[in-house]
């Protein structure tokens, strides 16, 4: 038994707004002027934000929308796209309203804005923070220069299960990599000076526990142990808290039986009183409102005590507080003080924005023009798409394609070869684009881009359009058999719709959808090699394909330039160096399947062995772990060096690891960190990420690469409530995912 280290680690409490270098000056005494002159229904007016021209939820539409604004009754509008309204709106609010507060103009900015980026579990698998940083900074300008204010995004929730609609929009199953991509985009969002043109207030959401709805059902029940939310869930808000994110947002699900709302153990306990939060919550889409259908408030009243009392304050699209919080203070369930404080939150942000020195500072018409759209922007959301396509499979060097090779004619099949419809290529959240039935006409497809490139080549090439709808299987299945047929290869693009990615489009099954395994099979009939591309917004499962496809290669929802830098990547002129931030399992009983699992009592080292904790119809390993991804090129690994055998807690160990490109070509690759407590004073994860650095590396060229961990590095969420690290061994490992590792062991002394 270990002895425990007091190391308690003195986690930073930011005021986030004051950590923003913003060029706004002496916001506390204007603010409180404003506030000494609002009455209590314009106070409650502040906390209240409704749906402008777009929904995404059940609310039922305000009619009057600009009456409620004159009347002083509306503090922020979210997800309206209409520029010209927008000004109008704001009009209404400077020059009709009595105290002429500015609206505050909120928008789901979820992989792009105007600019259509992959979406955020695919920038994640870039392993390239600052690709990530510069997708952040473009939406953001997109955004700003469109009349937004605040981005409801990074969505930062950890998850187990990819049935859940939403693991698209967050960076995947590991809390320590999750944290740095969750600074990385906050970071852009906001830049240094939230009144900047170009910048965004940023809102870390949901908080929390979301990810881990039951059976991976939208909006489902939450329950988990105090050490498994600090420990897993957690991380990346409090990281988020570190890197000055300006709002957070509530949850929609229960936690441990309280809704995430009404939760005081979350937001005033930990958000507000542990890590010193002092910007702005908002609930989600009538979260106030649905503590009520979830049992656990009576009425409006007392879900407004209920909610402003745990420290959440402004209602999102419900009313709840428009019908609910005059009379929780009038019978005392709220104080002034409380509403008071709420609505300083709101001004705060106002204020810090620059909307209240120049309320249509970010309603300019030209630089709107200037802004939106731009080529270099298409570059880069190209140049992030081909960087997050992961290779999973490769027999034979199939990839990339030849034109000196075997093959000459070349047969691109499948229902996402040129699919124009369904926000295919993207995502439910292209809200920016406006139009909710948005055509996709601003996609390159896949049919559009690659075919020239590769007849540029030389190949040969023809396209099948699949489509899988219940009329026209038959006869779309001997289309793509008579395409295989003629050609010496496949390409099959398959996957999900982009309007099957997001909030609400969660699956009981992750195996291909809509008949494409059968396709896959009915076109291998021809005995022709075949690339299946898939186009997801989840790890899906394909035993089959895993089994009798050479080559596989997962290109996300990559945004608009999906058929480009598809063809960046199958012809070469791009080599893959995505890993997977995401488990994929075999099949979707495997679910909840993760790297960081503890180890059971009774792991399970082969298949089939019995009394052990496994299955009998299906290994524990995955199809393709977390951290995974091949390369037109290979690497290897070696040297794995300590620089001590012990560290004692205040030192550092210094981990060098040597990786060389041992094959024909330039590559970039992703080598990962790990550490194991193997006999801790609870039972710890097998491996947990550390460390990680994206490298290339010319053939024959190799690196040493050199990691640090400290005790920080070592420590958990304890039985006794503490972050606090074990003295004793610990195992180290370095590879380029975390099944393929070299080992090594050092000791932390007490
Ligand atoms: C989602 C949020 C989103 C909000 C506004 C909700 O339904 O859960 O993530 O920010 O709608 O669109």
């Amino acid at each position: 038994m270990k002895k425990m280290l007091s190391i308690a680690f003195a986690w930073l409490s930011f005021n986030s707004l004051s950590a923003q270098n913003t060029s706004v000056q002496n916001i506390e005494p204007r603010l409180e002027a404003l506030l000494a002159k609002m009455t209590l229904d314009e106070k409650i007016g502040q906390l209240n934000q409704v749906v402008g021209d777009i929904s995404t939820g059940t609310e039922v539409r305000s009619d009057g929308l600009l009456a409620q604004i004159r009347a002083g009754k509306v503090g922020s509008v979210l997800s309206h796209t209409n520029f010209d309204n927008k000004t109008a709106i704001q009009q209404v609010a400077v020059r009709e309203s009595r105290l002429g507060i500015p609206i505050l103009f909120g928008f789901d900015v979820i992989h792009g804005y105007k600019t259509i980026f992959p979406i955020p579990l695919a920038q994640a698998a870039t392993w390239n923070l600052a690709a990530i940083e510069r997708a952040e900074r473009i939406a953001a300008a997109e955004a700003a220069a469109d009349g937004q204010h605040w981005t409801f995004s990074p969505m930062v929730d950890i998850t187990h299960d990819p049935r859940w609609g939403r693991v698209m929009e967050g960076a995947g199953e590991d809390p320590w990599y999750g944290s740095l991509v969750a600074q990385a985009r906050i970071r852009s969002f906001q830049g240094d000076d939230l009144s900047a043109v170009n910048t965004l207030a940023a809102c870390a959401k949901h908080f929390a526990g979301y990810g881990f709805t039951e059976g991976g059902r939208e909006y489902n029940t939450v329950d988990m142990s105090e050490q498994r939310l600090r420990q897993l869930v957690l991380p990346p808000f409090e990281a988020a808290v570190q890197a000055g994110c300006a709002t957070f947002m509530n949850a929609f699900n229960t936690l441990n039986g309280v809704p995430a709302s009404m939760n005081k153990h979350l937001v005033s306990d930990i958000l507000r009183g542990e890590w010193g939060f002092r910007g702005l919550v908002v609930s989600d889409w009538n979260s106030f409102g649905e503590t009520i259908i979830h049992g656990a408030a009576a009425d409006d009243v007392d879900a407004s005590a209920k909610c402003l009392s745990a420290g959440s304050d402004m209602d999102m699209a419900g009313g709840t507080f428009q019908r609910g919080l005059q009379k929780a203070l009038a019978q005392g369930r709220v104080s002034e003080q409380q509403i008071d404080d709420a609505v300083r939150r709101v001004l705060r942000l106002k204020f810090a924005l620059g909307l209240f020195d120049d309320p249509f500072r970010y309603l300019n018409p030209n630089r709107r023009a200037q802004t939106l759209e731009k080529p270099e922007y298409r570059q880069a959301s190209r140049e992030m798409a081909a960087e997050s396509m992961v290779l999973l499979k490769n027999d034979g060097g199939l990839l990339p394609l030849d034109p000196k090779g075997p093959f000459r004619k070349i047969a691109l099949i499948g229902p996402y070869v040129n699919s124009i419809g369904h926000k295919d290529y993207m995502s439910f959240w292209t809200l920016g684009l406006g139009n909710p039935q948005y055509d996709s006409t601003k996609v390159v497809t896949p049919a559009q881009a690659l075919k020239p490139r590769l007849e540029e080549m030389g190949f040969e090439v023809t396209v099948t359009e699949v489509c899988l709808d219940a009329n026209c299987d038959e006869k779309a299945l001997s289309a793509a058999l008579n395409a295989a047929r003629e050609a010496d290869l496949v390409i099959a693009c398959l996957g999900e719709r982009g309007i099957d990615c997001g909030e609400s489009r969660c699956v009981s099954t992750l195996e291909l959808p809509r008949g494409q395994e059968r396709l896959l099979q009915v076109v291998s009939r021809n005995n022709k090699p075949t690339v299946m591309v898939l186009f997801n917004s989840r790890p899906l499962a394909f035993p089959w394909a895993s089994e009798n496809v050479p080559a596989i290669l997962v290109a996300w929802q990559p945004g608009f330039e999906a058929g480009n830098a598809l063809a960046d990547v199958l012809t070469g002129s791009v080599n893959p160096s995505g890993k997977l931030t995401v488990t994929f399992p075999r099949n979707t009983g495997q679910i909840p399947l993760y790297y960081n699992h503890l180890n059971t009592g009774r792991p399970q080292a082969n298949f089939g062995q019995m009394w052990t904790s496994g299955y009998l119809d299906v290994p524990n390993t995955p199809a393709y772990p977390f951290g995974y991804g091949l390369s037109y090129t290979t690497f290897g690994y070696s040297g794995l060096t300590l620089s001590k055998t012990a560290i004692g807690p205040g030192e550092t160990l210094e981990v060098s690891v040597t990786v060389a490109n041992t094959g024909k070509v330039t590559g970039q690759e992703v080598a990962q960190l790990y550490i194991r407590d193997p006999a801790a004073d609870i039972a710890r994860p097998v491996k947990e990420l550390k460390g990680f650095e994206k490298i290339r590396l010319a053939p024959g060229e190799r690196r040493t690469l050199t990691f640090k961990l400290s005790a920080k590095d070592l420590a958990y969420w304890n039985h006794e409530g503490r972050f606090k690290a074990d003295s004793g061994q610990f195992r180290v490992f370095a590879g380029g995912n975390s099944v393929e590792v070299l080992e090594a062991e050092f000791e932390l002394k007490e």
